[in-house]
């Protein structure tokens, strides 16, 4: 993913990159050789920021590394851009976030598929319907992965799920209150732990998001972004996940659904962040914001395991009580 990372800010006349860093210099060495750029490669974050003076990080490490390189970036008095997911749990992301506040400096989560044309157009047409107070994903694929995820316990809803839990917050326009969440796996499925879930959520004012997913099919296969459909007073929205939305009245009749361009993916989050950073403004992904999408993973998790309803609440407080416990 770094590579992409160096594309994407080879591409941005926003950006400069002034130094890579990675525990394996040769990786990093390699990586950068693979690019037209040039930069100077350490295993240090704070030297290299004390000899290049970089006005932000983008950390693009695997996820257990997120924590101590965010602490030592926003140590810096850095702002960061960091890969998702922000942790693998909410206890994890909130000292990261008490952090960003210490600093000052915005911790912004890289939740890239928010970032396409076609969504883009869906929400400004939902903007036009009112309150989505009724929202379905079905999301279905069959990739053979190998390594870690085929071992994890629950790799659909964690390693996967996030993403349309995730976009769910933001094209609901609300927060999550509550889940009830059952996970399985089937006879004929190549993983070892869940690799089917589905999961009932509810959101502030009532609103309501079903979730079902399977990582081990049988095709057909959706998009990897799931296919959509959001529904409020003044009509629905649905979009396969990658092509442009349709938008229907109440009555069934098709509504015109806008063309936009926005930079999609990577691209799109890394111009949103230095939007952000330019002008003082604070992103939805923000990582105090972030982290009620990771709080959606751990309810469903809890859901699944514990066979009842779990607040966003009740993950939240537990999370903190775990960090005062240390
Ligand atoms: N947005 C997406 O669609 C998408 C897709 C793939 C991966 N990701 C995310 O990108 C991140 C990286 O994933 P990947 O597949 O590229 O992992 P990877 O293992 O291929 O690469 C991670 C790199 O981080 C380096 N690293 C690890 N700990 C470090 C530390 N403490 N300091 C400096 N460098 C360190 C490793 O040496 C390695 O070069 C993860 O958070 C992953 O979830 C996002």
């Amino acid at each position: 993913m770094g590579r992409a990372w160096l594309h994407t800010i080879a591409a941005n006349p926003d950006v400069q990159l002034v130094g890579l860093v990675d525990l394996d210099t040769e990786a990093a060495a390699a990586a950068l050789r693979a690019t037209d750029l040039d930069a100077p490669v350490s295993t240090s974050l704070t030297e290299l920021a004390a000899a290049q003076a970089p006005d932000a990080v983008v950390n693009v490490t695997v996820p257990a590394a997120h924590l101590p390189v965010n602490l030592e970036a926003l140590g810096l008095g850095l702002p960061v851009l960091c890969e998702k997911p922000m942790a693998e749990s909410v206890a994890g992301c909130l000292p990261m976030i008490d952090a960003a506040a210490r600093a000052g400096q915005l911790l912004m989560i890289s939740q890239s598929r928010r970032y396409y044309r076609h969504l883009a157009s869906l929400r400004e047409v939902l903007g036009s319907l009112g309150q989505v107070e009724t929202a379905r994903c079905e999301f279905a694929r069959a990739p053979r992965f190998g390594g870690f995820r085929e071992e994890m316990a629950e790799p659909l809803i964690v390693d996967m799920a996030i993403h349309q839990f995730d976009l769910a917050r933001d094209l609901m326009g609300a927060d999550p209150v509550s889940v009830y969440c059952e996970s399985s796996n089937p006879s004929w499925s190549w993983f070892a732990g869940n690799a089917v879930a589905t999961a009932m959520f509810t959101f502030d004012g009532g609103a309501s998001f079903s979730y079902t997913g399977t990582w081990c099919g049988p095709h057909p296969e959706t998009s990897w972004n799931g296919v959509w459909n959001l529904g409020a007073a003044g009509g629905g929205v649905h979009w396969d996940g990658d092509h442009a939305p349709t938008a229907y009245a109440p009555d069934g009749a098709s509504l015109p659904v806008p063309e936009r361009e926005v930079p999609e993916e990577i691209a799109g989050s890394l111009a949103e962040f230095v939007t952000c950073v330019r002008m003082g403004i604070e992103p939805a992904t923000a990582g105090h914001r972030n982290v009620l999408s990771i709080a959606m993973v751990e309810a469903a998790v809890r859901s699944s395991a514990q066979g009842r309803v779990v607040t966003i609440a009740e993950v939240m407080e537990r999370a903190r009580g775990a960090m005062g416990a240390h």
